[in-house]
This record gives C-alpha cells, sequence and structure tokens, in this order.
C-alpha cells in the first residue's frame, strides 16, 4: 500500500521536476525567439508569479556536440528573453553611448548583442554553460558585433562586474536576492540593473516597473555609499 502511494506521488511530481532539469546538454537556441517546447521557471514559494515562459531547446544543438559540461550545475535553465521585452529591457535601463552592459546568465547572448547592434555599446555576457557561450559568440559572429561584445564561460556569482554600467538579469527571484549583496558591493553608483520577470522581494524596491508582452521588467539604480 504505502510503495503505491509513493508510485503516485512520483508519477504526480514527475512533471515538475523536468521542468526543473536544466536543458542545457540538448540545448538549441534559435535567435529568433521561436519556440517549440513548453518550460517552466518556477522561483517556489518565494516567487512572485508563476512564470511560465515557452523555451527554444531542441535536442540536436550543433553547438552541443563536443562541448563540456558545465563546471557545476547552472541555478537557473536556459530561457531566452523575447526580443520585444529585450528592447523594452534596453529602454528601461536608459542604454546609451558609452555604456557597458553585463548579462548575468546571458544565454545565446541576445541581450548584450542588441544591445551592441542598437547603441554601440559593449557587452560582456557570463554564463555557466559552455553550450550557451558557443551559441552566443555564434550569434554575435553573424550579428557582426565581435568588437564589442564578449562571452565568457564562469559562474556569474564569482566574476568581477564592477565595470558594468547597465546589468541585465533573466535569473530568478531568489537568485536576484543573492545576487543583491554583490550588486551593491561591486557597482559603481549609477548603474542601472534591469531584471525580466523576477523583483528582488521585500530585500530592494524597484524603482520602476514595467509590463510588456505579458511579463513584467524591473529597474532599479545603484545608490551612493
Ligand atoms: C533564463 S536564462 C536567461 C538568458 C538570457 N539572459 C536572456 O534573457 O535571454 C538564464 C541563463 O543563466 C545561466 N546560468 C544559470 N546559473 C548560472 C550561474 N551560476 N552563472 C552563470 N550563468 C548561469 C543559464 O545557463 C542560462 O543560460
Amino acid at each position: 500500500m504505502k510503495s503505491h502511494k509513493t508510485l503516485l506521488a512520483l508519477a504526480l511530481c514527475a512533471p515538475f521536476l523536468l521542468a526543473c532539469t536544466d536543458r542545457a546538454a540538448d540545448a538549441d537556441a534559435p535567435v529568433d525567439g521561436s519556440a517549440d517546447r513548453p518550460s517552466t521557471m518556477d522561483d517556489g514559494a518565494a516567487m512572485n508569479t508563476t512564470h511560465t515562459v515557452t523555451a527554444a531547446i531542441g535536442p540536436d544543438s550543433p553547438y552541443a556536440e563536443g562541448a563540456a559540461a558545465p563546471a557545476r550545475e547552472p541555478d537557473v535553465i536556459y530561457v531566452p528573453t523575447p526580443e520585444p521585452v529585450v528592447d523594452a529591457m534596453l529602454n528601461l535601463a536608459g542604454v546609451k553611448a558609452g555604456d557597458v552592459l553585463y548579462d548575468l546568465g546571458s544565454g545565446d547572448g541576445r541581450i548584450p548583442i542588441a544591445a551592441a547592434q542598437r547603441f554601440g555599446v559593449r557587452g560582456v555576457g557570463i554564463d555557466i554553460n559552455p553550450v550557451r557561450v558557443r551559441e552566443a559568440n555564434a550569434n554575435a559572429e553573424a550579428a557582426g558585433v565581435t568588437d564589442l561584445v564578449t562571452f565568457k564561460e564562469a559562474d556569474l556569482f564569482e566574476e568581477d562586474i564592477s565595470e558594468a554600467s547597465v546589468v541585465t538579469l533573466y535569473l530568478l527571484q531568489s537568485l536576484n536576492v543573492k545576487l543583491r549583496p554583490k550588486l551593491l558591493a561591486e557597482l559603481k553608483p549609477g548603474t542601472r540593473i534591469v531584471s525580466h520577470a523576477f523583483d528582488m522581494a521585500d530585500q530592494w524596491e524597484p524603482e520602476q516597473t514595467q509590463e510588456i508582452d505579458g511579463t513584467r521588467i524591473y529597474l532599479w539604480t545603484v545608490p551612493a555609499r
């Protein structure tokens, strides 16, 4: 009787466990944001919304072949920000010539690449997954912005981000909160931080929010010390 209950519980939980698995190894993310498989980014109890998105990940990524596994399990699955939301994030951050944009967890590189294309600004993307970094480099090459953007395979919690004047995030609320002390310690006063979908709970009130394409984006500015 007990084992029947266990099996039933496992069957009920399976979809949720799968949704939380990083599908990095089978990643194939078109830069156009077209989608082929549903996925969820769910920050559990701490999350402000159940943010259901459609991930552009397929099983046959040319970038996955021969790529090393991530140095450790990524903190969040890969889900690309839709292009209209990327544009809105850059606008909300007030990106302008001379800025240096860091995307922490940069996926296929679309945010630094769009910033370079639209504003001619330098960008750095950091992603722990080597497949994502390969994709981002290929996309930067295709976009003709390799002189402006760099992608690093690294843990975003470990990298020096002090040169950024704009930081973009699409992580989870719990990761934003965990990242907050680093943002406040390393970034210069006046640096703008924009997050897609996730705020910083009661740890840091955003100064602006905007609804776009059924999601929400948030803006903070690093205060004077
Ligand atoms: C939801 S995706 C966002 C991708 C991109 N910023 C965008 O908005 O399209 C999150 C990304 O963070 C990366 N990631 C997860 N944990 C990380 C960590 N500790 N350090 C660096 N990257 C990480 C994942 O590999 C994934 O590509």
